[in-house]
């Protein structure tokens, strides 16, 4: 704070303080209990005979309100509460804050200590764990992938078997350990109009959709040469460089046409923020038990499908995990 505004709220503060007790002081000379000569009174009166009486305020509340000026000034002192000043004390709400974040890792240490001999597998099963571990998610992740972790328009839903980068243990625990940079970039003035069209149309087809065919015959030697990259020859996506599945029916913006053309025109980007620094490992690997407990196992082996029937294949395969997860209980 500048020195301007703490001289400003310095002599205000001083103001009031020297100018209340003075009011108080001034307006009580006459010494309390001393009765003045005949009743005393403000000279107003309603209603014929009622008078207003001006008796001294009784002792016991002029000492209170002297008490709190000493008390307020004693605080100002010793607490920062006067622009810029710290006070004598040194307090500080962060380090308030501090001290109780200290306590609560110290109460919650042996807590930890246990949770760190377990495997993921045994946390998740682990109600202690996944208890804090619910709570950790409120707090941290819920206002980007829901309360109920089933995603939002641009932020992936963790409750299915669709990995963006990984369903394994290790790339979970990454992703939320280190963050994940999804980058798409733009296609537009590499493909030209048309060459959009024709791979939006191919796009499409991927996952079972309607599409004018000569425009996806068209568009499958350009998905080839450039999308494959990303998006894997099949378009089954590739989790190494975060390109999700095209070929299923989970979106993470949206598969009609008019959101793929967008994707292909602009590119997409978005980020995963990573939580190692702001949470520790321990907190961490308690977040990966929880997120690998919400979705299905994943299953062993992809099954083999061609694109058109890809639909019909995914549902199947998440059918299977779904039995899977209910054997594994
Ligand atoms: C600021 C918003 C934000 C917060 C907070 C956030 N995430 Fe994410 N998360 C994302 C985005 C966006 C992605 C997709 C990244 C990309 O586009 O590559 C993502 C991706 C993920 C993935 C990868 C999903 C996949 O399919 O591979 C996991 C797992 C995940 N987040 C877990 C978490 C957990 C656990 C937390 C809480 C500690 C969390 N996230 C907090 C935005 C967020
Ligand atoms: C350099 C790698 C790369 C290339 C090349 C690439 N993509 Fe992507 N694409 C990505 C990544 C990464 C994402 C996810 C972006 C994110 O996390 O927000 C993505 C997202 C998408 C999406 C959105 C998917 C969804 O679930 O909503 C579509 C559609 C898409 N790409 C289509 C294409 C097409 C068509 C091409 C070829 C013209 C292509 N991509 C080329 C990396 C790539």
């Amino acid at each position: 704070m500048s020195t301007g505004w703490t001289l400003f709220i310095v002599i205000i503060t001083a103001i009031n303080v020297v100018g209340a007790t003075w009011l108080m002081w001034a307006s009580s000379r006459r010494a309390p209990g001393e009765k003045a000569p005949g009743a005393e009174t403000t000279g107003h009166t309603w209603d014929g005979d009622l008078a207003e009486y001006n008796n001294p305020l009784p002792r016991w509340w002029l000492w209170l309100f002297y008490g709190s000026v000493v008390f307020s000034l004693a605080y100002l002192v010793l607490f920062p509460g006067l622009g810029s000043w710290k006070g004598t004390l040194g307090w500080t709400q962060e380090g308030q804050w501090q001290k109780e974040v200290e306590a609560a890792e110290l109460a919650a240490a042996p807590m930890f200590e246990r949770f760190s001999r377990m495997s993921f597998a045994e946390l998740g099963a682990d109600a202690d764990a996944m208890r804090v571990a619910r709570n950790l998610y409120a707090n941290h992740c819920a206002m980007c992938h829901g309360s109920d972790a089933r995603g939002a328009i641009g932020f992936p839903n963790l409750t299915n078997a669709d990995w963006q980068w990984g369903g394994t243990e290790d790339a979970v625990y990454a992703t939320i350990a280190y963050g994940r940079i999804g980058a798409m970039p733009p296609w537009g003035e590499v493909l030209g109009p048309d060459g959009v069209e024709e791979v939006v149309a191919y796009t499409l087809t991927l996952s079972g959709q309607q599409a004018p065919a000569d425009l996806a015959a068209a568009g499958e030697a350009r998905f080839q040469m450039i999308c494959s990259a990303c998006h894997g020859l099949d378009g089954k996506g590739m989790q190494v460089v975060g390109g999700p599945n095209l070929t299923d029916d989970v979106w993470i913006y949206g598969g009609g046409a008019d959101m793929i053309r967008y994707a292909v025109l602009n590119g997409r980007q978005n980020q995963m923020p990573a939580q190692l620094d702001a949470l520790g490992e321990q907190r961490v690997r308690l977040l990966t038990a929880y997120v690998l407990t919400l979705a299905p196992p994943q299953p062993a082996a992809e099954p083999a499908a061609s694109p058109v029937e890809s639909t019909a294949d995914e549902g199947e395969a998440e059918a299977t995990a779904g039995v899977a997860a209910d054997a594994a209980e």
